[in-house]
């Protein structure tokens, strides 16, 4: 029997598809490029936003990849035997091509003919309909007519049957999801795939993208139908080779052997929890290092230290010595023939394992200090005669130093001193609402929304590139891009801030080319076709062997997936191009803020 290893599946996928008119795109990086609606790539269909919406694809209606993936929602939940941080997402599209009965009825084949599920065990679910969007009994009619018989097929509401949009706006719409009942007893009457009891185990899911959620909270029509398909590596693997736990794969197991080894403790019973927060949560920082990112206190940067962190803190329960972070990142790019996808980004080695290590360092340091304060706190209480720590303190301590609150009842338990929990929960619950409103701030638009200011900016961030290239020298490229339908930001390789003229070239070239009234065209063409015109391209993205390329008159050429304007002078009506700030983002990186003003 072949081995079914992550590879094994994704080119027996990548066959399958091929067969069916699929043309394989690569994976992008996990930094979604000129979108501000969303941290990290968190499914396949996300860098296909612009072509679910109508932008023509330059490899046509039929699409398939293996897409890395980060989500950070599920955090909480990573240590369970199937939540991960950083994983792979095979998918499979239709681009206002085919739609329920061939998605499903290749699903269906795929699952049975060629990864061999007995189609006994598989479970289906469909979208049971509501006020807005009414019962997919159509999807229910090809599984019936595939045979699976009626007490498999269950319809779910919205919560369960709907995919998307990824971020607060854009395409979305019910979907299909498959099973694999792994024959347990039932949990309770009810039980039902996607009840979490663990009797059905969620291996694929067919979207039907045919709504786009606008800012008005209101599902439109789109232009066209679409399927959306995502089928998560690390499960579909561990199912193939019967295994009840992903981190028993050998995707996941030549990391957590290293852990073990350096705790020097068995991957059993309660020492598993940790050990696959470690292998987890390192693993995905080894990646989002990978992708240019360093730990900090904003954005990418604090998702990427909280990783790391959470990490240390797991580490110490374990006994694990100064320096682990390095050693298990190390474990993590040596087993890179494990993951489905190649990653050339894992051969900047050196580089991603120092900033493992450093932040490790950095924060040993932060906990030391916490520790000390903790002593401190400690003893003020026990000074003032009281026996209870205020839940003000406590999550102080946790939001300052990243203590759990179990390590901080352990240290006051050694004084007998309690925390005030309930307190700590509702401070903690406030917290959480500000988090969420910030970020709902955040996600309140992007890219993915397709708005037609976003549009705007990111047009004017082309002709920005090709005017600061121009003044500058030809050094200057993208080193990434964020776009809100407020302003564009833009960061690019350039060693010094740039001086008051240098500014004022600059906005002066740009609104000029906007006023010329170019046509925005859209070429399409092999990858190394555009390099030999010398298209600018980003250099964090892989690109598929053909590409579109925008045209900008003679004056900007760039790889890109748009959407773009048509013409410049659709620019005009919002103002002239400012400008706004300028900082550092980094050695050699100059950041650029731009808005339009009338
Ligand atoms: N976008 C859907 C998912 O992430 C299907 O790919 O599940």
């Amino acid at each position: 029997m072949k081995k079914k290893t992550a590879r094994w599946l994704r080119d027996a996928y990548f066959d399958f598809f091929k067969k069916r008119g699929h043309r394989i795109i690569p994976s992008v990086s996990l930094v979604p490029e000129g979108d501000a609606s969303a941290l990290f790539i968190s499914a396949g269909m996300h860098p296909l936003v612009p072509y679910l919406m109508g932008e023509p694809h330059p490899l046509g209606k039929r699409l398939a990849s293996v897409q890395e993936c980060v989500r950070t929602q599920d955090i909480e939940l990573v240590g369970d035997s199937f939540h991960h941080t950083w994983f792979e997402m095979l998918g499979n599209w239709s681009l206002g091509d085919y739609f329920k009965e061939k998605a499903i009825g290749w699903s269906y084949e795929f699952l049975t003919k060629v990864l061999q599920f007995s189609a006994k065990k598989i479970a289906v679910t469909c979208f049971a309909g509501d006020k807005s969007v009414p019962r997919d009994t159509a999807s229910a009619k090809v599984w019936r007519q595939l045979g699976i018989p009626e007490e498999r097929i269950f319809f779910l509401p919205r919560k369960d049957n709907w995919w998307g949009p990824v971020s607060q706006t854009g395409p979305c719409g019910p979907d299909s999801e498959m099973f694999i009942d792994t024959g347990k007893a039932k949990c309770s009457p009810g039980c039902r795939p996607g009840c979490g009891c663990g009797k059905y185990i969620e291996i694929w899911n067919n979207v039907f993208m045919e709504f786009e959620k606008r800012a008005d909270g209101k599902f439109y029509p789109l232009k066209q139908k679409n399927v959306d398909t995502g089928m998560g590596v690390e499960r579909t693997v561990r199912l193939l080779l019967g295994l009840e736990d992903d981190y028993l794969t050998p995707i996941w197991q030549p990391i957590i052997k290293t852990i073990s080894e350096l705790a020097q403790k068995p991957y059993k019973g309660d020492w598993r929890r940790p050990m696959r927060i470690i292998a987890d949560h390192l693993r995905a920082a080894v990646f989002i290092i990978a992708d240019g990112i360093v730990p900090g206190n904003k954005e990418q940067s604090y998702v990427l230290r909280r990783l790391i962190r959470r990490s240390v803190r797991q580490g110490e329960s374990l006994g694990l010595s100064v320096g682990f972070s390095r050693q298990v990142g190390a474990a993590v790019i040596a087993n890179r023939d494990n993951y489905a996808g190649e990653y050339p980004e894992l051969d900047n080695l050196e580089v991603i394992l120092s900033v493992l290590e450093d932040e490790e360092q950095r924060f040993r340091r932060t906990l030391q200090r916490g520790l000390r304060e903790l002593e401190k706190a400690a003893q003020k209480l026990i000074d003032a005669k009281k026996t209870m720590m205020s839940g003000k303190e406590a999550f102080f301590l946790y939001e300052t130093f990243g203590f759990p609150l179990e390590l901080i009842a352990e240290e006051l338990g050694k004084s007998h001193l309690k925390i005030d929990e309930k307190e700590f929960e509702e401070e903690k619950g406030k917290h959480q609402q500000i988090s969420r409103r910030a970020a709902k701030g955040r996600f309140k638009s992007g890219l993915a929304d397709n708005d037609s200011r976003s549009i705007a900016y990111h047009t004017a961030t082309h002709l920005l590139q090709a005017a600061l290239r121009q003044i500058l020298g030809s050094h200057v490229h993208q080193m990434g891009s964020n776009i809100t339908p407020e302003r564009l930001r833009f960061d690019f390789a350039h060693p010094r801030p740039l001086t008051a003229l240098e500014i004022k070239k600059a906005e002066e070239l740009v609104n000029q080319q906007i006023e010329a009234g170019h046509n925005v065209e859209r070429l399409v063409m092999p990858f190394n076709e555009s390099r030999k015109m010398g298209a600018l391209a980003f250099f964090r993205d892989r690109y598929p062997e053909k590409v579109s390329v925008y045209k900008i008159g003679d004056f900007s050429l760039e790889v890109c997936r748009g959407p773009h304007v048509k013409n410049t002078t659709e620019l005009v009506k919002l103002g002239r191009l400012v400008i706004v700030k300028q900082e550092s983002c980094g050695a050699g990186c100059r950041r650029i803020y731009a808005r339009f003003e009338k």
